[in-house]
């Protein structure tokens, strides 16, 4: 699979009105908001394209800077944290797959491609955050690491320390 694609920013070239991953709102932002997010520099947006396909994606995920309140954050995570009332994080906003992709390993690619970019960010963020939109997304989360910052588990964080050095 990783030989046929290449992961790299959003541009004008990619055919984003192909781009289905079946759920209606992500396909829908990803038609017709993302560019301009991305040109008032609210969002970055990476796309895993199919070289074979030429500029058809295949995934895309989006990545902000946000923050978290320190007092949200489990007693176990934020004991490593300065008292500063709130800590940086990269907000992994979006994250999908088109539906004739799934399954094939890509989704797991482009979340460690969004996890190592924070990681090597000259901007500090201690954690990537998500925010699961439904029970099948959290699992997919925890299944790659992350840990639930909220009562109801859905708003969840993968911390950073220890993975500039792995
Ligand atoms: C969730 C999504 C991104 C997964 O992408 P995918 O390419 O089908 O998943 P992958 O093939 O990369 O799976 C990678 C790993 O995650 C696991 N996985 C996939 N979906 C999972 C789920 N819902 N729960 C638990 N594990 C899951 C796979 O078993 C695989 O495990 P392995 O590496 O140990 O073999 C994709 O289904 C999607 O785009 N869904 C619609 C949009 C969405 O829900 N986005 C996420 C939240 S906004």
């Amino acid at each position: 699979m990783t030989a046929r694609l290449r992961i790299e920013a959003l541009g004008a070239a990619h055919d984003r009105k192909a781009f289905a991953c079946g759920v209606e709102a992500l396909d829908r932002y990803f038609h017709d908001q993302v560019g301009q997010d991305v040109r008032r520099r609210v969002t970055a947006c990476y796309v895993a394209c199919d070289a074979e396909g030429r500029d058809r994606v295949a995934g895309f995920y989006t990545l902000a800077a946000a923050s978290v309140v320190l007092s949200e954050i489990p007693q176990a995570l934020a004991k490593r944290l300065p008292r500063y009332g709130a800590a940086p994080v990269a907000l992994l906003g979006r994250l999908a797959i088109d539906q004739a992709y799934r399954g094939q390993g890509l989704g797991g690619i482009l979340l460690w491609d969004a996890v190592m970019r924070a990681a090597r960010s000259e901007v500090a963020v201690f954690a990537v955050l998500v925010d699961a939109k439904d029970a099948e997304a959290e699992a997919f989360y925890r299944h790659h690491g992350f840990v639930s910052l909220d009562s109801e588990g859905r708003r969840l964080v993968l911390p950073l320390t220890g993975l500039r050095q792995t």
